[in-house]
């Protein structure tokens, strides 16, 4: 039997994917509201998205190279109250700042990508390493970060950024910083086993245009 999150999870992944990424607005079969566009490849937020999910979740696999880091924070909603159930979809290049390829066409975020679904005090946390900046670019460090809501379209929030990384210059702050879903700015802390942690808290629809006012409903 299914639990309630497990069901939103799928009735998510097979519900609303239709109507939020491919066909948005124009289609007229949108019931949910779609907010937060344009969101270019948004459909791969749902492919492989598992059937069950946990708050805690992996996005490099506990052998992946790489500085061991753990991304948590917890989620509000438009009242400033924490928010359970919802996904947070995130993905991110390797140490070396390469997107691995995933060995399917069905997504192009590379193999380095993960589900957590908020707990019933609006946490969640994902373990990973610390990505690489592409080597081809003077781009900061950055986890890229998706929000799905249960009855919402999803959408794309503001990256993890390290505060201590070299590349993370004034210019690029100006930039790459423009407060969706909150700020995705945080100095990584270093715990007793050795691990990066970031505190990444994310409210729902702040600074996401088309985002109902007041809010989650
Ligand atoms: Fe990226």
């Amino acid at each position: 039997m299914l639990r309630p999150l497990q069901a939103a999870a799928i009735l998510i992944a097979f519900a609303i994917l239709p109507a939020c990424a491919a066909e948005p607005a124009a289609s007229g079969r949108a019931r949910e509201a779609v907010v937060g566009l344009p969101c270019e490849g948004c459909e791969a937020v749902f492919a492989g998205l598992p059937a069950t999910l946990t708050a805690h979740a992996r996005i490099a696999p506990a052998d992946e190279p790489g500085r061991p880091l753990r991304i948590k924070g917890t989620i509000f909603d438009g009242a400033g109250m924490p928010a359970p159930g919802v996904i947070v979809y995130a993905y991110q290049t390797n140490a070396q700042g390469l997107y691995p390829p995933a060995g399917t066409a069905a997504h192009h975020h590379g193999r380095l990508r993960g589900w957590a679904q908020s707990d019933a005090e609006g946490r969640y946390a994902f373990d990973t390493v610390r990505p690489g900046g592409y080597p081809d670019s003077d781009l900061p460090e950055h986890v890229h970060l998706h929000v799905i809501e249960v009855g919402r379209c999803t959408y794309y929030i503001d990256d993890v950024l390290f505060e201590d990384d070299p590349r993370l210059t004034a210019a690029k702050r100006a930039t790459l910083i423009t407060g969706r879903g909150g700020s995705g700015l945080a100095m990584p802390t270093l715990d007793e086993a050795g691990v990066h942690v970031v505190v990444r808290d994310i409210h729902l629809g702040r600074n996401i245009p088309g985002y109902p006012e007041g809010g989650r409903e």
